[in-house]
């Protein structure tokens, strides 16, 4: 597998994701997504939402607040229980997390010791004041997942959709969390997106329903193009089971600093609802359409982490390649999701080129996301869209001008077609949405 700092130089040269704050000597971890980025991050989060909000008659999205009613985090156990457990070296001050720290070394930070302190509960969530007043009545937190508007929102959503248990809530969104050990990219930030389905089910049905959501999850890991071989799940024991958790499955994907958590799914039962119930005191029961009893739906939630989505793909697509004695490195990525799906590369800046090529782009345009390329020798612009992992190339050159057909390269065969230009979009259509 191919290391992260190729992939980390890769995206900041290519216009994929660059260090937050740079100019000024960064921030602690954070990253931004650059034009190509961004394209590829949405296409992921359009994808997900395809498949699985607008494709299922039983799934409905929604876009909540980032910051809610702190009663919220009272009642879903946030405030208590969203906590690392931290230890301070006497000598340098350094918090670490107590998990992640030999308390029998010395101190990898400063060298000295060992001499910790005893480990101490650090909650994660950000903290900030809504309105004039820095006082504890205005404190408000910024979500750690967007799991909790779903629950907060649920008789709404069901009362005017006119839901019926099963069904799903979903929501892509940003979290936050105060992270003690941020790093490895954009595996572990402190701000990051998340794309989220609590899925409401009868409390007898939700083994059935756990199984179909993982089987679902790992459909969208093959989807995406991300190495199936590096994909593995792990049950997560009792003891280290969530708070509202019953039973959780890990999908872990084998990052090149370890095997890490991807995505996971878990049958959260009704404590959620449960407790938002009791905390404000509205009824968030469901009725039995037969026997008319009511009922608290319990809840099945595959949750997928869409900046680890980003990095999977962005491993998996890598590949290396020698071409006739030269190194040829290409990202492979699914053409659906591929930033650009179509580069238009003139042959030469002549003017009669361009004048074919631009119409070109605007057709393309309607259907495709397209980069136009007319600068340095066509092998180096090769080079670059099969770096950034554009599926297919249209060269136009002066035989364009006189039989109106393009060139069509293939991003993994390099395979090249001659095609009529009125033909074109037909042709990528097919290939790319095949
Ligand atoms: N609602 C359940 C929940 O939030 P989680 O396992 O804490 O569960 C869900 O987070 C997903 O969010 C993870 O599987 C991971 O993909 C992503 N994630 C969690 N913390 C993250 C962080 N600090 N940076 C980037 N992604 C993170």
């Amino acid at each position: 597998m191919v290391d992260l700092e190729t992939i980390v130089r890769l995206a900041a040269h290519r216009g994929f994701i660059f260090p937050g704050s740079d100019i000024y000597g960064g921030l602690a971890n954070s990253w931004d997504y650059g034009p190509l980025g961004v394209e590829l991050k949405n296409n992921i989060k359009q994808a997900w939402w395809r498949k699985f909000v607008r494709n299922r008659a039983d799934v409905v999205g929604i876009d909540a607040a980032l910051m809610m009613n702190s009663k919220v985090w009272e009642a879903s156990g946030h405030l208590e229980t969203f906590n690392d457990p931290l230890v301070e070296c006497k000598n340098c001050h350094a918090r670490s997390r107590a998990d992640q720290v030999d308390l029998q070394q010395a101190c990898s930070i400063c060298g000295e010791g060992p001499d910790f302190t005893e480990a101490a509960d650090f909650n994660l969530m950000f903290k900030t004041f809504m309105g004039p007043k820095q006082e504890a009545a205005a404190t408000v937190y910024l979500r750690p997942e967007t799991a909790q508007a779903m629950f907060v929102d649920f008789l709404r959503v069901q009362q005017s959709m006119r839901m019926r248990v099963p069904f799903g809530i979903a929501q892509i969104g940003r979290a936050f969390r105060n992270e003690i050990t941020p790093g490895n990219f954009i595996f572990r930030t402190r701000e990051f997106e998340q794309m989220e389905i609590e899925y409401f089910v009868a409390e007898k049905d939700w083994e059935k329903y756990f199984d179909e959501w993982l089987k679902l999850m790992h459909d969208w890991i093959k989807y995406c193009g991300i190495d199936e071989k590096l994909v593995h799940e792990k049950e997560i024991a009792d003891d280290d089971l969530a708070h509202y958790s019953k039973r959780t499955v890990d999908i872990e994907f084998d990052f090149p600093f370890g095997r890490s958590e991807l995505y996971g799914i878990a049958y959260r039962t009704d404590f959620d609802l449960r407790k938002h119930a009791e905390a404000s005191g509205k009824d968030l029961q469901v009725e039995d359409p037969v026997s008319g009893e009511k009922f608290y739906p319990h809840v099945v939630e595959p949750t997928f982490g869409t900046d680890r989505t980003v990095l999977a793909i962005l491993l998996s697509a890598y590949h290396v390649e020698d071409v006739k004695g030269e190194k040829r490195v290409v990202m492979k990525f699914k053409p659906e999701l591929a930033p650009y799906q179509v580069a238009v590369l003139p042959l030469s800046r002549k003017e009669e080129l361009a004048k074919v090529a631009k119409p070109v782009v605007d057709d393309l345009r309607k259907d495709f996301s397209v980069d136009y390329d007319e600068t340095q020798s066509i092998g180096k612009r090769y080079r670059r869209q099969d770096e950034i992992g554009t599926p297919f190339c249209v060269t136009v050159d002066f035989d364009s001008l006189e039989d109106k057909q393009v060139t069509v390269r293939e991003r993994d065969s390099m395979k090249q077609e001659r095609i009529e230009i009125d033909k074109v979009i037909e042709y990528l259509k097919e290939k790319i949405y095949e």
